[in-house]
C-alpha cells in the first residue's frame, strides 16, 4: 500500500499532538534503547530524539516513501524498512513507542504480546491508535463502498483494525506491571473545500481508493465526497469541525 509523505504532513500538527500526548505520560528518563514503530515521515521519531538525545533512537517502517521524507528529516536516528508484523529485536529496549500505526497491522491479541517481550524489565510499551471507526467518515466509506458498481472489488479491502479499551487491558495486562489506558476525543478544525476528505485521503481511504482506478475510482470519491459533506458541513467561518477519538495506552514491563 503506497503513502503519499505530503498528503499525509498537510495535518502534520494535529497528527503529531497525540504523539506529544502519548509521549507524556511514558515516565523513563534515561532509556538507551529506543524504537519508533511505524515511525512515518519522523514527525513522532522527532519527540523522541527531542526526549531523548542520548538515547540510541531507531525508526521503522514499511514504506520507502516515508522512509525517504524521515531521510530528509534531519532527525537524528537510524531508519530501518521493515514490517511490524514481522520485525523481531536482536536486543531488548527501554522503550518500544508507536504513534498511529498498529491499526494497519492487525491481530492486536498476538501482535502486543510479542512486542512487548522485547521491552527490558522496567521499560515502557506505549502506542496510540485512532478509535473511531464508528464515525461517520468510516461509516460513510464502508457504506458507499457498499452501494456503488465497485462493490465487487471493494468488498474484502482490508480496514484498520482496532479493539476495545478493556480488550487492550486485557491483552497487555498479563505482560505488564501496569496499563494505563485512555480516549481523547479531539474536535479537530479543518480548513478549506472538502476537508475531512482531504484528511481521509492521506490515511484510512487509502486501501478503498487504490483498489479503483478511472472512471469507477473517480465515482466513488465524488459519492463519497457528497456524503461527507453533509455529514461535516462546513462552517459559516470556512472551518468543518471533525471529532476524531484517538486510544492510547502505556504499559509498564
Ligand atoms: C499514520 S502513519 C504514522 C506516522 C507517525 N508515527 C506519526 O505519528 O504521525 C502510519 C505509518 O505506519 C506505517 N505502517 C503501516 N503498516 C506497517 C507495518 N506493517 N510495518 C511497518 N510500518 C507500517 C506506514 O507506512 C505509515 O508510515
Amino acid at each position: 500500500m503506497v503513502w503519499n509523505p505530503q498528503t499525509y504532513l498537510a495535518f502534520a500538527d494535529e497528527r503529531t499532538r497525540p504523539a506529544g500526548e502519548l509521549l507524556a505520560r511514558i515516565p523513563d528518563e534515561h532509556p538507551a534503547r529506543v524504537i519508533d514503530l511505524g515511525c512515518g515521515p519522523g514527525n513522532s521519531t522527532a519527540l523522541l530524539a527531542h526526549r531523548w538525545p542520548r538515547a540510541h533512537l531507531e525508526g521503522l517502517d514499511s514504506s520507502p516513501q516515508m522512509l525517504e521524507q524521515a531521510h530528509k528529516s534531519g532527525v537524528t536516528a537510524h531508519w530501518i524498512e521493515g514490517d511490524v508484523a514481522a520485525w523481531r529485536a536482536h536486543e531488548p529496549y527501554d522503550v518500544i513507542y508507536s504513534n498511529a500505526t498498529y491499526q494497519w497491522v492487525g491481530d492486536h491479541e498476538h501482535l502486543l504480546p510479542r512486542l512487548m517481550g522485547f521491552v527490558k524489565s522496567g521499560g515502557t510499551f506505549a502506542f496510540q491508535v485512532p478509535h473511531n471507526m464508528d464515525a461517520p467518515s468510516h461509516a460513510l466509506m464502508r457504506e458507499v463502498a457498499a452501494q456503488g458498481p465497485w462493490a465487487g472489488k471493494l468488498a474484502n479491502v482490508r480496514e484498520i483494525a482496532v479493539l476495545k479499551a478493556e480488550a487492550y487491558y486485557d491483552v497487555m495486562r498479563p505482560h505488564a506491571l501496569g496499563v494505563d489506558i485512555w480516549e481523547t476525543e479531539y474536535l479537530q478544525v479543518l480548513h478549506g473545500e472538502d476537508a475531512v476528505y482531504h484528511w481521509v485521503s492521506g490515511t484510512g481511504l487509502r486501501p478503498f481508493v487504490q483498489a479503483l482506478d478511472g472512471a469507477e475510482r473517480e465515482g466513488f470519491i465524488a459519492a463519497y465526497k457528497a456524503k461527507l459533506n453533509a455529514a461535516y458541513p462546513m462552517r459559516a467561518d470556512g472551518t468543518t469541525l471533525f471529532p476524531f477519538k484517538r486510544l492510547f495506552a502505556v504499559a509498564r514491563k
